[in-house]
């Protein structure tokens, strides 16, 4: 019998690509999502239950109407900017509605948990690349979610009802190469899409938000990971579970780092057009660099990430940014 995998905010970006990627190696899955950020028309196959993981009563329904093996969980609010304005949101919704789901687990026996978290649990570098054993001292609301839910679950599988690994992306990037899902956030807030939507025309330039950071050309520096090596990562990851690992936090990125130079010139010749930018002042708490190590995953899990260069990562990207009217927003960029 396949074994069946709830996805949870399996309607996401990154949700999308994990529901492929597990229908692909022959699972069974499950997506709940409340369509918040999500789009349920990109979601690639299996059943889907419309809701919301706050809701005690439907997550008993969803655990008693299906044998679920593992739960993937992807749910969360991802805005950093908004989490500093409306914290009480993010905490609500990304770790109160977690531990709604873990308690649900729980009353009904699934011990397997794979958690979506980030490379904003570290918060400022203290040197680079960043292993798990870097302090976390995350500095924005959104940080401090991913992190106080990392604790809740590191308590929680010491008492034995919860095995779990913590995921911690750098910079998600990318599209599967069908050209069938992508990233569609609105508000839009991460610099590939961004920079793509203006050689779409949707909007006029992009901003670099500072030319004074401590990096080779001044811009700063992120390490992007291609959401089909992430999605490959909670593959390996689900069989770590199986196989008695308990608990564990492993970095997905590429220990590669580029600029927000290299990505518009990059864009730019992958989209050739011309992609007008302009220098906007620094935003406070940005660090100059963020880059991972990854050798953990690559040895405890297997993990081998397939996008090791820039133009794949983006030239996957313009495939499916091409297909999409993404309808332009003032209010980032
Ligand atoms: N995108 C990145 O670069 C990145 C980096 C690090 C970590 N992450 C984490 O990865 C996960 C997925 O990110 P994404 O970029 O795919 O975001 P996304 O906004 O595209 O997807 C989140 C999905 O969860 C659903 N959702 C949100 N709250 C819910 C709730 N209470 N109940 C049910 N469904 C709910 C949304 O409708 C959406 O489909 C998030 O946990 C995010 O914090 C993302």
């Amino acid at each position: 019998m396949k074994k069946q995998i709830l996805v949870v905010g399996g309607c996401g970006y990154i949700g999308t690509h994990m529901v492929k990627a597990l229908l692909d190696a022959g699972y069974e899955v499950l997506t709940l999502d409340n369509l918040s950020t999500g789009h349920r028309e990109f979601l690639p196959g299996g059943q889907f239950v419309f809701g919301d993981i706050r809701d005690s009563a439907l997550l008993d329904k969803v655990f008693t109407g299906h044998t679920i093996n593992a739960v993937m969980h992807f749910a969360a609010l991802i805005e950093v900017r908004e989490s500093v304005k409306l914290p009480l949101k993010y905490y609500q919704n990304n770790v109160s509605a977690t531990i709604n789901l873990l308690d649900a687990m729980a009353r009904h026996n699934v011990d397997k948990f794979i958690f979506s978290s980030s490379a904003a649990v570290y918060g400022e570098p203290e040197y680079i690349p960043l292993d798990e054993n870097h302090p976390c001292r995350p500095t924005n609301p959104y940080g401090r979610t991913k992190l106080m839910i990392e604790e809740v679950l590191s308590d929680t599988a010491r008492t034995g009802k919860i095995k779990y690994t913590a995921l911690r992306y750098f910079n998600a990037a990318g599209a599967d190469n069908s050209g069938t899902i992508g990233e569609n956030h609105t508000p839009e807030s991460h610099l590939i899409p961004l920079v793509l939507q203006v050689a779409l025309g949707k909007r006029d330039n992009i901003t670099i938000f500072g030319s004074d950071h401590d990096t080779p050309d001044g811009t700063c520096i992120r390490d992007y990971v291609h959401v089909n090596d992430l999605a490959q990562a909670h593959l390996l990851a689900l069989k770590a579970l199986e196989n008695g690992i308990t608990k564990a936090a492993y970095n997905l990125g590429t220990s590669r780092g580029y600029s927000v130079l290299d990505v518009i010139k990059t864009a730019r010749k992958i989209t050739t057009n011309t992609i007008p930018a302009r220098q906007a002042e620094k935003r406070q708490g940005d660090p100059a660099v963020l880059v991972a190590s990854s050798e953990k995953a690559k040895k405890e899990l297997g993990w081998h990430p397939q996008y090791e260069n820039l133009d794949a990562i983006i030239e996957s990207a313009w495939k499916w940014h091409q297909k999409q009217m993404i309808p332009n927003d003032a209010t980032t960029g």
